[in-house]
């Protein structure tokens, strides 16, 4: 492997950070995954230093690249729906750089990042039209492709639902939060997906975040969506692989 292509991916979530060493030639984790959950209050500060903990679990020295839950322009923070409301205006790719005495540092949105990973080494290699890679966890992430190229910064978790953001409706955390059992979840998923297959004329949902490591309990329930879904191959693991893949913008 050449060390040229290693690069330390983090993936900051509502709940959990985690990072580890990609080889972004070949999507491979090379180190073990790290992860911290996510500090109450989320405040960028605590964030910080729990990203910086994870890259010395890591020794890790060099370029990275980093998902956030939100929307992030030109390197600062303009919304994080799930974190701190002091997060907003925060300069996280120069504060980045900064605090991991990283040569360089490339940010963007999670569900970009989980995308991007998806689409070059697992559910979405190869597929023309309409992709939109999902990822369920605290929100709703969305990223959308046509023929391969990424729309970035979509946040279709926040279309309405029921008089609902949606992503209050059928978000990973709402299942648990709720006491929904998986039918009665996998059927809010699949109001969703049918909502947003109308919306967009999606050719292929990549359902991804910790349940796309069980796609079998709900799946089922997934009846009514008018094109295929498939689960994330890279289930958890395509944040922090996507993440090192983002180009510097
Ligand atoms: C945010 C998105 C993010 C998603 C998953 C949503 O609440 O608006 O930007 O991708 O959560 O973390």
């Amino acid at each position: 492997m050449n060390e040229e292509n290693r690069v330390m991916g983090i993936d900051i979530g509502g709940t959990g950070v985690k990072a580890a060493l990609v080889d972004t030639r070949s999507g491979e984790m090379t180190s073990e995954r790290v992860r911290l959950p996510t500090p109450q209050p989320s405040t960028p500060a605590a964030v910080m230093v729990a990203v910086k903990e994870l890259q010395r679990q890591l020794g890790w020295q060099g370029p990275a690249g980093c998902g956030f839950p939100g929307l992030v322009k030109s390197g600062s923070v303009q919304r994080a729906p799930n974190l701190d409301p002091s997060w907003i205006g925060y300069d996280l790719a120069g504060r980045l750089q900064a605090e991991l005495e990283a040569p360089r540092v490339a940010i963007g949105n999670d569900a970009d990042a989980a995308g991007l990973a998806e689409f070059r080494f697992g559910a979405g290699k190869g597929v023309a039209g309409t992709v939109m890679v999902i990822t369920l966890g605290t929100g709703i992430g969305s990223a959308v492709f046509r023929d391969g190229v990424l729309l970035p910064d979509t946040e279709l978790g926040h279309v309405e639902m029921r008089g609902k953001v949606a992503e209050k409706y059928a978000a990973a955390s709402v299942r648990t939060s709720k006491g929904l059992n998986w039918k009665k979840w996998g059927r809010r998923l699949n109001d969703y997906l049918v909502h947003v297959e109308y919306l967009l004329g999606v050719d292929l949902f990549i359902v991804g975040g910790g349940v796309s490591k069980k796609p079998e309990k709900f799946f089922p329930y997934l009846k009514d969506v008018g094109c295929r879904v498939e689960a994330a191959r890279l289930g958890n693991a395509a944040g922090i692989i996507g993440a090192a893949m983002f180009p510097e913008r």
